[in-house]
């Protein structure tokens, strides 16, 4: 039955993107199994996820009761195999196609419900691309999801020329009636709808760092107090990661050749010094205690 209640979902990476759509999961009653490289970095993920779900409870969003039922439903592993029973993958690993794409390949394998919806939470790279490395591309489709995901109401949705309707609407269902999401629907262009608007803006910021046009501090106060962002685009940078954005502009330029998604060298150079936000404790600001505490 295609339109069999979606129960048990799988995470596959539990870094901040992972983490937050494992937590969202949980917290909408879902049995939730989220899988990591190593046990190291699953116990990481879920301490992650913890301390969201004491924030939850510290800001009156979720009650104590909520909170442990939560992580009652929350699961780790750090074998791929035991994802046979999944009706829903959302895949959250780093923003790599070769990475991604052998994963489809190995869920591919292991997925046994011929119904499930596998699902890759990438910001920027073709969903066909995921696709064909499974053999069943109609069963794959994009559930872009925003940082921080219990916060950001949006998922979007992104099918390619061969995910089924039945399986978008699955997913759509999933996304708004047990998470309580807003959708809106893309085609399968790289940087979908909200990347390919903000992904080029971000980059401008950063080139009129680099260019010494004005600090970053004013770059930020200026779109935060003359455009009411809630923060400016370089702080927005180091929440999204450089690391992260960097891969989203390279896919970005692989499709399209055009200037404005080409990561401009500062960019580059950070990434490459590890100064990759607020993840890493140093981007364009500097954070106490991966990110806590912004000290500017
Ligand atoms: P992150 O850096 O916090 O986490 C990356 C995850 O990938 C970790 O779980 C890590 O263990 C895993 N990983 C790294 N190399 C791997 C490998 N070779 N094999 C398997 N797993 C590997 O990154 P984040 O921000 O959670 O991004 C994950 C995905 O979500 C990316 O596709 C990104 O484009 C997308 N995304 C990111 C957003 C953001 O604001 N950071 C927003 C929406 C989507």
């Amino acid at each position: 039955m295609t339109s069999e209640k979606i129960q048990r979902v799988g995470v596959i990476g539990a870094g901040m993107m992972g983490a937050g759509i494992a937590e969202v999961c949980a917290r909408a009653h879902v049995d939730v199994l989220v899988y990591e490289q190593t046990r190291e970095l699953a116990a990481a993920g879920r301490a992650r996820i913890l301390r969201s779900l004491d924030r939850g409870v510290s800001s009156g969003k979720i009650t104590e009761r909520e909170r442990e039922q939560a992580a009652w439903r929350l699961r780790f592993t750090s074998d791929l195999g035991d994802f046979a029973d999944r009706q829903l993958v959302v895949e959250a690993v780093v923003e790599d196609e070769k990475v991604k794409a052998e994963i489809f390949a190995e869920l591919d394998k292991i997925v046994t419900d011929p119904n499930a919806v596998l699902a890759s939470n990438t910001s920027s790279i073709p969903i066909m691309k995921l696709g064909i490395a499974t053999t069943r591309p109609e069963r794959v489709i994009g559930m872009h999801f925003f940082n921080p995901v219990p916060v950001l109401p949006l998922v979007e949705l992104v099918t390619t020329l061969k995910t089924s309707p039945a399986v978008s609407q699955r997913a759509e269902a999933f996304a708004s009636e047990v998470l309580g999401k807003q959708v809106v629907r893309s085609s399968d262009r790289a940087g979908f709808i909200a990347n390919a608007l903000l992904v080029p803006y971000l980059l401008s910021a950063i080139r009129m760092v680099e260019s010494g046009f004005a600090t970053k501090e004013d770059i930020d106060k200026a779109m935060v107090l003359g455009c009411a962002h809630p923060m400016g685009p370089l702080a927005l940078t180091d929440l999204v990661g450089l690391d992260t954005v960097k891969s989203i502009a390279d896919s970005m330029y692989g499709e399209f050749k055009e200037p404005l998604y080409s990561a401009p060298p500062l960019l580059l150079r950070m990434v490459e010094a590890g100064l990759v936000g607020k993840k890493s404790g140093a981007g364009f600001y500097e954070y106490a205690d991966n990110g806590r505490a912004a000290k500017k």
